[in-house]
């Protein structure tokens, strides 16, 4: 049996911050409100040129450092992004430029902020087939660019940031198992109008919309589905998964699914006060914090989740 195993993690985070404090002084909003309904009291912020390509490339070289492998062992770069620099080339390719890797295949996935997810899954599948044996999979995000910074409903939740993370056939685990969903009828509660010029329309510029309320609830449900899902798949119970790696929307719906996961919270990986929500970049930084900072060893079972527009949404275990 093959497995796909963790042997580096990397990130990368913007140097600007922006606190609950600075963004007081631009929408009706308090501190108080944000940390309240969402845990959040900063995040990054992309400066003028960064862009998920160069925040990817400088992740994904902490990555290799960590690993401790050549570049040219790299098989295979996948980009999870809903932010690439530029409608094409794709932020993959220019990741693949960035790291001098010619000749490498790399693309781009979109399925928002569970991209991540959906990535390692599509990685999976390519070193089990024995196609590949060594694969990048980079979550970059630059959703600030997304930002309308005068809509207090969103502008307090989303940060900027780059996780990567490497993968590589081995006899030991591995992921496990990688469960995707995907839901198209909800495709109006969070949502970017096209950026396409052709398609530009003055009263609706190129920002997040979203209805909160309703992709709270639908996280919740869906999410915890998925959980459950995950657990019978692997014959597991709630309390045999070591560290929840959640995507970093708002520590209530975390909080939600630890107690589904009947893990307390302090099993729960959490960059959210610091990063906001970085979407698919999100699980790949929590879990290179975690990994470096020691808390994550080899051998725990870890669940991975994340939910996004489309709505997509996915899980993964995996033993580090
Ligand atoms: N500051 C102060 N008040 C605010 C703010 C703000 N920044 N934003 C909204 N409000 C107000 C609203 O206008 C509303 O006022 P009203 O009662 O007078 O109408 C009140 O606060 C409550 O608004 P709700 O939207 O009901 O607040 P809620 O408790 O649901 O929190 C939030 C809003 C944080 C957006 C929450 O719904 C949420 O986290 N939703 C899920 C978001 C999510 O999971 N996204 C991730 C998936 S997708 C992705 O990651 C890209």
């Amino acid at each position: 049996m093959m497995y796909s195993r963790i042997i580096g993690t990397g990130s990368y985070l913007p140097q600007k911050i922006v606190t609950n404090n600075d963004l007081e002084k631009m929408v009706d909003t308090t501190d108080e409100w944000i940390v309240e309904r969402t845990g959040i009291k900063q995040r990054h912020i992309v400066a003028e040129g960064e862009t998920a390509s160069s925040m990817g490339i400088v992740a994904a070289r902490n990555a290799i450092e960590a690993a401790g492998i050549k570049n040219n062992e790299i098989d295979l770069i996948i980009a999870a992004t809903t932010t690439p620099d530029k409608v094409l080339p794709g932020a993959a390719c220019l990741m693949q430029e960035g790291l001098d890797l010619p000749g490498v295949p790399a693309f781009d996935i979109s399925a928002a902020c569970a991209g991540f997810v959906y990535s390692i899954s599509v990685a999976d599948q390519f070193i089990r087939s024995g196609m590949y044996r060594t694969i990048l999979v980079v979550g970059a995000e630059a959703l600030t660019c997304l930002v309308d910074w005068e809509d207090r409903s969103t502008c307090v939740l989303f940060g900027d940031g780059a996780g990567a993370v490497l993968f590589q056939a081995s006899k030991e685990p591995g992921i496990v198992s990688t469960h995707l969903h995907a839901d198209g009828r909800y495709k109006d509660i969070l949502t970017v109008s096209s950026g396409l010029p052709t398609q530009y329309k003055k009263d609706d510029p190129p920002y997040i919309r979203m209805k909160g309320r309703e992709v709270f609830k639908f996280a919740v449900t869906a999410l915890g589905d998925v959980i459950d899902e995950t657990l019978a798949h692997n014959n597991m119970s709630r309390g045999d998964i070591d560290w929840l790696v959640p995507h970093q929307a708002n520590q209530r719906i975390i909080a939600a699914l630890a107690k589904r996961l009947d893990i307390s919270m302090d099993r729960v990986i959490l960059t959210l006060e610091d990063q906001g929500n970085t979407s698919a970049a999100s699980v790949p930084l929590a879990l290179d914090l975690a990994i470096r900072d020691g808390r994550v060893q080899r051998g725990d079972k870890l669940l991975l989740e994340a939910i996004g527009g489309g709505f997509t949404w996915a899980s993964a275990l995996v033993v580090y």
